[in-house]
């Protein structure tokens, strides 16, 4: 039986709706996982990220490996066992945490080297250990190592490092066993069209399970950063997930979705909670502005999530500006129950056949702050 299997079941527009049949279960698309980077998504119960409608969740191999060790979870029964997570997860490989976080590093055609971000200690990644250490977490959707160059990088290394990407996509399938999970490729090229369209040449050749947009978001003009998305979708291969790595912009997902992706994650919603932001359908709303001091609204008019049915903005500022536990629990809770709602809601839209109106409006809602 496939790892993997995407039932496209609506198309409107570019915009697909379906179901991702994973070996723990069915995820709607387009999705938006939740990122529980060490193990938690942070705050949460796994019930309660469930609840809000997540059924699928991120995981970093990187932060796994260092702490507490893939061999610890795999000995504590994996990572679904381990954190009380039945449903799907997908792992990242690390590659982007290596060039984003950690110190000192040295790339070359076998690996990666670099220096923990906690102890300093000289480690190594190659596609083969981080195909491993994902199926020692249990990891239902694997993530190949690639390299995700820094914006800015040249055209040559760009198109140098991508050519290695796909040797290093080949490695990660053949040292895949029986029971490793689905895997996916990452396609990389930065901003230029011509090298992103040889990069999903390269990997399109492989029997991956899926196809990842990454080394977007990093810091590149908006713009381009969807064209190159408006530019890849149509290349990849027909039949498998299309997924945008680390984009979580509301507005971003509403275009994106349009442009054909079926699965996101991102920090954004989570980390934009734990620093008093919260989402709302007419744009951000900072918590710790004194505006909100006696504002007895709840976040967001209407919203049917735990935190809006009782509690104030100002019961809310009040907690955050005291730095009170409850505060992450409770914005965080509000945020994933946006961004969920609203894929609950363009997944409707996609169903229905009415996704570009129904995407202008959400824009337009986005771009109208009202509160
Ligand atoms: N997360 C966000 N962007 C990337 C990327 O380019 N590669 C990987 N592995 N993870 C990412
Ligand atoms: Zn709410």
């Amino acid at each position: 039986m496939a790892r993997l299997r995407h039932e496209i079941t609506a198309v409107s527009g570019k915009a697909r709706a379906g179901r991702l049949h994973t070996r723990r279960g069915v995820v709607d698309t387009p999705a938006f996982m939740p990122v529980g980077t060490q193990g938690t998504v942070k705050g949460l119960l796994p019930e309660e990220v469930s609840g809000l409608g997540a059924q699928m969740i991120l995981g970093n191999t990187y932060h796994l490996m260092l702490r507490p060790g893939v061999v610890t979870v795999d000995k504590l029964g994996g990572l679904h066992r381990f954190m009380n997570w039945p449903g799907p997860i997908l792992t990242d490989s690390g590659g982007f945490q290596v060039f984003s976080l950690s110190g000192l590093r040295s790339l070359d055609e076998e690996g990666a080297s670099f220096r923990s971000h906690l102890d300093g200690q000289l480690l190594r990644m190659t596609p083969e250990s981080v195909v491993r250490a994902q199926e020692l977490l249990g990891s239902d959707l694997m993530m190949v190592l690639d390299e995700c160059p820094p914006p800015g990088s040249q055209r040559d290394y760009l198109a140098a490092s991508l050519e290695r990407d796909a040797r290093w996509a080949a490695r990660a399938l053949a040292a895949r066993g029986d029971k490793g999970g689905a895997l996916l490729g990452i396609v990389q090229g930065g901003v230029y069209s011509d090298l992103r369209a040889r990069s999903v040449e390269l990997l399109a050749e492989l029997d991956l399970d899926g196809y990842a947009l990454g080394g977007l978001s990093v810091g590149e003009p908006k713009p381009r950063m969807m064209e190159v998305i408006e530019g890849t979708t149509p290349q990849l291969p027909e039949g498998k997930p299309v997924y945008l790595m680390g984009v979580g912009e509301p507005a971003d997902l509403v275009r994106c979705v349009g442009l054909g992706v079926d699965m996101f994650d991102c920090v954004l919603p989570t980390r934009m909670a734990r620093n008093g932001t919260l989402l709302t359908s007419r744009g951000r709303l900072n918590l710790r502005n004194s505006r909100f001091k006696d504002d007895p609204a709840p976040v967001e008019e209407g919203c049917q999530c735990p935190t809006c049915r009782h509690y104030s903005r100002a019961y809310l500022r009040h907690l955050i500006m005291a730095k009170e536990l409850l505060a992450y629990r409770l914005n965080t809770v509000h945020n994933l129950h946006y961004i969920l709602q609203l894929m609950a809601g363009l997944r409707r839209a996609i169903a229905e056949n009415r996704y570009d109106s129904y995407a202008r409006q959400v824009l337009a809602g986005l771009e109208s702050p009202g509160q």
